[in-house]
């Protein structure tokens, strides 16, 4: 029969205590999972886990779940779990995943990311951050010191989706918007005054980042300065503005449907462009079909040419 952890003064629970705020998350790389259905997401989330807590006569399923993960679990009293956390109910598990805070150019963006102007409730950047991952979407972008994506009230509002996404920061959100458009993005900002209709942008097909702002000032003059787009979902009645994580969504979506439609007109014009000049001349002119992958990336260019080898090669056997 393994020992039972009964002292606060044991390891594992100062590891699991140093966690309770923000610098000490962020010093030892890692962020505290509550509750049995928070650790079954973490694992299924692919996350690694340091190690576990649980109080005697914790369910048997995350047991078994956490032995084929690999994760050591220990166990303690509940009483000394729940006091670790500071909760005033039951807790029978805890354990330590690991985290890390600022992803930076060790891992490389994708298509879509979405930048947070001083967005600060819990519960809403929980909800931004379940629904971008949700939607395809990995990069999350603080652009202050503050904004605080690994408490735990973001986590449980995120089901875990913060172990699933790539976690970056930026001193200011104007920082942020610069290097986002040095690296090629075209950035959307998103305001309920806005003039230009979100489902009216013009996107470009470039990599997008979407920018959305406090619950009570939105985003920033700065920031709206800078955007490519400013734009507005429609409402109607009264109301003056929607929830962030609502608007997110909503936002998110509809602005990788545009991509797609961009990309997919892009990929027309190439084709066009290949076509007229075979008719007009039996060869392809290396402008025309330069010019209509002109801001593709280096990959799409790439399955974009052998596409259009592939329509000249028929074209020839014709
Ligand atoms: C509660 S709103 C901020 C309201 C603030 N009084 C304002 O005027 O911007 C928080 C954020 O949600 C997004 N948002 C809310 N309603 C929106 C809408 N109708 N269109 C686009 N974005 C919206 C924006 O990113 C906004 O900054």
């Amino acid at each position: 029969m393994p020992a039972v952890i009964a002292s606060l003064k044991d390891d594992h629970l100062q590891q699991v205590r140093a966690l309770a705020s923000r610098t000490g998350r962020a010093e030892a790389g890692g962020c505290l999972l509550e509750g049995a259905a928070l650790i079954t997401q973490a694992v299924e989330a692919g996350a690694t886990l340091r190690f576990a807590l649980a109080a005697e006569g914790a369910a048997d399923s995350v047991m078994s779940l956490l032995a084929t993960a690999g994760v050591p679990v220990l166990m303690a009293k509940e009483s000394v779990l729940r006091q670790a956390v500071r909760l005033n109910r039951p807790v029978s598990w805890l354990a330590v995943a690991e985290l890390t805070f600022d992803v930076g150019d060790e891992q490389p963006y994708g298509d879509f990311a979405v930048v947070l102007d001083r967005v600060l409730d819990p519960g809403n950047l929980g909800t931004i951050v379940r629904t971008a991952v949700g939607l395809g979407v990995a990069d999350i972008v603080c652009t202050d010191d503050e904004t605080d994506l690994t408490s735990r009230r973001v986590l449980d509002a995120s089901r875990a989706a913060v172990l699933r996404a790539r976690l970056r920061r930026y001193e200011t959100p104007a920082e942020a918007v610069r290097d986002l458009r040095e690296r090629g993005f075209e950035i959307v900002a998103t305001s309920g005054h806005a003039r230009t209709l979100q489902g009216a942008t013009p996107l470009s097909g470039r990599p997008v980042a979407l920018v959305v702002g406090n619950e009570t000032d939105g985003v920033g003059d700065e920031v709206l300065a800078l955007a490519d787009h400013v734009v507005r979902i429609p409402m109607s009645g009264e109301v003056e503005s929607l929830n962030v994580g609502v608007a997110t969504g909503i936002s998110v979506y509809e602005l990788r449907a545009l991509m797609s439609l961009a990309s997919l007109g892009g990929t027309l014009a190439a084709i066009a462009a290949t076509v007229s000049d075979l008719r007009n001349s039996g060869s392809v002119g290396e402008n025309a079909q330069e010019r209509a992958l002109a801001g593709f990336s280096e990959a799409e260019r790439e399955q974009l040419g052998d596409f259009l080898r592939r329509v000249r090669d028929n074209f020839r056997e014709d």
